[in-house]
């Protein structure tokens, strides 16, 4: 079985302030840092990062230098994070099976979590990180709680999220058709009714959205680099 990572790392950083994915942690863009992760992984047959079309080919040349003989391609990514993963799909190796998106803005991803994700995909159409929730959900609407949820449900979704490539592609289609857009490629899987598993996830596995989060990471990175991170 051949497996497609795909690093979607062509947001606009609209919450963050500025296109967080090139800025420098640890003195390597924040990509390569998830990028490595994934050039190391001994589950994935090759990795297609979607940036932004201005850096594709910067990015390209960039990753040259450090992929070490597993193939990397550099595509440009789409308006919505679909369409980025849509792109990427498109140029995989015609023989992989299996897809495994990544955030690029998780650079925190582990080979566990990776091959967790990735075995789990035996027994499901596809299968999603996650954190059981801690805190009580309020659904709400215009300010005031509508309901709250059962927490022993909820689960907050991380990435690696990994699908049959097969399926994944239905449902990408299914959503171009029904007009669709989902904050993550599960939630267009769902809506085909495809069973998605869920994988304990890593609370350092956290998405960096604002400069807050950024601040987390730097501490994380250092505490890697010690080797005392928790
Ligand atoms: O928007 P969100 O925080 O869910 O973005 C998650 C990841 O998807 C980020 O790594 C971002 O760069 C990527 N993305 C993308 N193409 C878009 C929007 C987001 O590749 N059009």
């Amino acid at each position: 079985m051949k497996v497609s990572a795909i690093i979607p790392a062509a947001g606009s950083g609209e919450r963050f302030g500025e296109e967080k994915q090139f800025k420098l942690l640890s003195g390597r863009p924040l990509f390569f840092h998830t990028l490595k992760l994934f050039l190391q992984s001994d589950y994935i047959d090759e990795i297609i990062v979607a940036v932004p079309s201005a850096n594709v080919d910067s990015t390209h040349r960039d990753v040259l230098s450090m992929s070490a003989g597993k193939p990397v391609k550099v595509v440009a990514g789409g308006t919505r994070r679909q369409d980025s993963v849509k792109n990427g799909i498109d140029v995989s190796d015609s023989d992989s099976t299996l897809v495994c998106v990544h955030d690029a803005a998780r650079p925190f991803v582990t080979e566990d979590l990776i091959q967790r994700s990735i075995s789990a995909c035996e027994f499901a159409d596809g299968a999603v990180v996650g954190i059981p929730s801690k805190d009580t959900v309020k659904f709400s609407e215009n300010g005031l709680v509508k309901e709250t949820l059962d927490r022993e449900k909820i689960w907050l979704a991380q990435t690696p999220q990994c699908f049959h490539k097969n399926k994944l592609l239905q449902a990408l289609y299914y959503a171009k058709t029904e007009n669709l857009t989902g904050t993550d490629e599960s939630a267009l899987m769902e809506a085909m009714g495809f069973s998605i598993k869920l994988v304990e996830g890593d609370s350092n596995n956290f998405k960096i959205t604002t400069k807050d989060d950024w601040i987390r990471a730097e501490i994380v990175a250092v505490r890697q680099a010690q080797g005392t991170v928790l």
